[in-house]
Formats: C-alpha cells, structure tokens, sequence
C-alpha cells in the first residue's frame, strides 16, 4: 500500500484553526517581537550604561538648566525620559521613522532617538513638557488638540505637537495640505490622520487668534 497522501485529503489532516485564534496568534506574535525588539535595544543600553563612566553635563530642557550623567553614545530621548523623567517624549521607532520622539532644539523639530545628547549641550531643548504656560494654560496647538478630541490612543501625539507648533511658527496660516506635508515626518499607527489634522488646524486658528502667531 502507498504512503502517499491524496491532494484532496491534506486540508483534513492540518489542525483546525479558526480566524479568532488566527487573529489572536498575529497580535500576540507581533506584540512579542516589537517589545522584544525595544527591550534588547533598552537592555543594550543599560549594559553599556553600567560598564562605561558617563558624564555629567548640564542641559538646557524647557528654560531650566538640567544636570545629567549622561554616556557618550546616550540619545536625547533616553536622557529626557531616563534620566530627567521627561516621558512625553515617546520612543516609538527608536531609529528616525516615526517622529513620536519628536522636540524642538532651537526650534528646530528634531528626533530625539537620533541626537546625542552631550552635543546638545549649547542648545535650547523644548519638549511636550515646556508648551504650557507656568499657569498651566495650554499651548494653543495643544488646546485644539483637547478642542477636536484628535488622536485615537495618542502615542503619537507629542511628537505631532511639537512638529506642529514649529512648522506654525513659521507658517501661521497654512491651508490643510500645508500643514499635513508640514508634519510628514511624523507617523499615527491608527492611522487617525484625518482626526488628527482637524486638530492641528484648530490649534494653528488658535495660535492665530493669541501672540504665539
Ligand atoms: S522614536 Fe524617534 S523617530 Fe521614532
Ligand atoms: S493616535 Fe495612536 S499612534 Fe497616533
């Protein structure tokens, strides 16, 4: 008798799986290889930071002068979040795709992933953290944000923010195209672009109507 298998019987012999658990198996996958990814590279880090002697340096993070350790290979945003506790800043990519890292160095839009931070040491740095007035008034891109209800889990808002209130800086009245190629560098995993445009021109209306224009 052959061993062989008949063509029609082979879909019989595989185990059943049904699309929930086809689904669920994606997502836990998926899930389970980008946070390893982060992991090793933050796992990596931390080796390096525990081997080799940082410096201290002093760092100019919105208006106050901030004394880090910081090592030589250190990013930006591993020295805002790790070491100055600054976590609005978002790490998402961690390698200048995303933008979720995004802050201003003289206000200039920056990935924080992608600077060294002991050559910002001459710079002025504004984050997330730094839009909002000492009385806790809102920066005017942040209270359309909060206007419009834009951005789904807003990850990556931060970064959209800062992007934002540079590009408006020096385009006050852009049309909607404008604005969106103004902060193309910046990515929504849930794809919320129309929600979050409808935000970001509520807030450069705002900015025009205050003397941030
Ligand atoms: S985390 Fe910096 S660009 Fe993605
Ligand atoms: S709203 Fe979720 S990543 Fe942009």
């Amino acid at each position: 008798m052959s061993d062989a298998i008949e063509p029609g019987k082979i879909g019989s012999m595989l185990p059943v799986i049904s699309r929930r658990d086809f689904i669920k198996g994606v997502i836990v996958g998926g899930a389970a290889v980008s946070s390893a990814g982060y992991l090793f590279r933050a796992s990596t880090l931390l080796a390096q930071s525990g081997s080799v002697a940082g410096r201290l340096i002093t760092i100019n993070v919105n208006g106050l002068q901030r004394r880090a350790d910081v090592m030589k290979q250190e990013t930006l945003a591993w020295t805002l979040r790790h070491k100055l506790g600054l976590t609005g800043t978002k790490l998402g990519c961690d390698r200048a795709e995303c933008g979720s890292c995004t802050v201003l160095i003289d206000d200039v839009p920056h990935y924080a992933c992608s600077v060294l931070t002991h050559t910002v040491r001459n710079r002025k740095i504004l984050t997330i953290e730094g839009l909002a007035n000492a009385d806790g008034t809102l920066h005017p891109v942040q209270q359309g944000v909060v206007d419009e209800q834009g951005f789904q889990c807003a990850f990556c808002m931060p970064g959209f923010i800062m992007s934002s209130v540079a590009f408006l800086k020096a385009n006050p009245n852009p049309t909607r195209a404008e604005l969106a190629n103004g902060v193309s560098g910046n990515l929504c995993r849930c794809q919320d672009y129309d929600k979050i445009l409808t935000a970001l021109m509520r807030g450069a209306e705002n900015m025009r109507k205050t003397s941030h224009a």
